[in-house]
């Protein structure tokens, strides 16, 4: 078995929720992870990425849709027994913690904290608006970027209140009003070949920035009159960065720039 996306041999099936999950591997070179049947071939030779292409559209090109991954289901309980639930801190419900414990690298920034810590083999620097918070500092996501050297985070965790309501509601009405700011931020801050997870309302993550190419995109299901919860994870691809904003791009200049 090869990886579909680099073609190396260096593959191993993934883990999940603590058990080892056959019908998904994970390639140790690229870091992506596909299925078994998924040989990451189109009909006509090309290679596809982590979604399907459709001919065809009004412009004669190529649409591109994006799949979902996985849907985890709500509920279920912890081997202690207690029953799982998506609350405020979004890292106490099992699924969600280990989702992204699974997917860090390297050095992490953790931007917007809440309560919840993470386990790592790495540094995890930790950021909250909130001063009552446990974390390094306590700036706002949207001008993050000031803190750091450009391109020293290996992984960006991205869990900012999803609205107005939440953020009145749960967490002091302190706000991440300014989301496209932020990930203009992470775009700055996260190496090339870094990772940026994000949760949300949506499934936008990273898309406005072309050097990002998304990797996985999952729904934690709720309940069944309840909103899911999407996370998504975008791989950083190369080093120049334009972030697409509705008919006047704007291009950002970072320090790993190679040109
Ligand atoms: C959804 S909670 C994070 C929960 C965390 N993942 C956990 O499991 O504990 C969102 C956090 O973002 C913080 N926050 C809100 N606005 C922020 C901002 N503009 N910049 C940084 N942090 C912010 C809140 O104080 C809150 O702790």
């Amino acid at each position: 078995m090869n990886c579909p996306h680099c073609d190396s041999s260096e593959v191993e099936h993934r883990t999940y929720n603590s058990e080892v999950d056959r019908s998904v591997y994970k390639c140790r070179s690229c870091g992506r992870r596909f299925r078994a049947d998924d040989d990451g071939v189109r009909a006509d030779g090309g290679k596809v990425g982590n979604g399907t292409e459709r001919s065809g559209n009004s412009s004669g090109g190529m649409e591109r849709f994006e799949a979902v991954d996985e849907i985890v289901p709500n509920g279920g309980r912890d081997r202690d027994g207690s029953h799982r639930t998506l609350g405020r801190w979004t890292f106490e419900y099992t699924p969600a913690r280990e989702f992204v414990e699974d997917r860090l690298e390297g050095r992490v920034l953790n931007a917007c904290a809440g309560r919840t810590l993470l386990e790592h083999d790495d540094e995890i620097v930790r950021n909250d608006l909130n001063p009552d918070r446990e974390a390094d500092l306590h700036v706002d996501v949207c001008e993050i970027a000031d803190h750091f050297v450009p391109g020293e985070f290996d992984t960006v965790v991205f869990d900012p209140p999803f609205d107005d309501h939440q953020a009145d509601d749960k967490y002091d009405g302190l706000r991440a009003d300014g989301v496209l700011e932020a990930f203009g931020e992470f775009a700055k801050l996260v190496r090339p070949k870094g990772r940026v997870i994000t949760f949300g309302w949506n499934s936008w993550g990273m898309s406005s920035i072309d050097a990002f190419e998304r990797e996985e995109t999952v729904l934690l299901q709720r309940g069944p009159c309840l909103r899911d919860v999407i996370v998504t994870v975008d791989r950083r691809t190369n080093h120049s960065i334009t972030v697409k904003r509705s008919g006047n791009d704007r291009t950002l200049h970072t320090e790993t720039e190679q040109s």
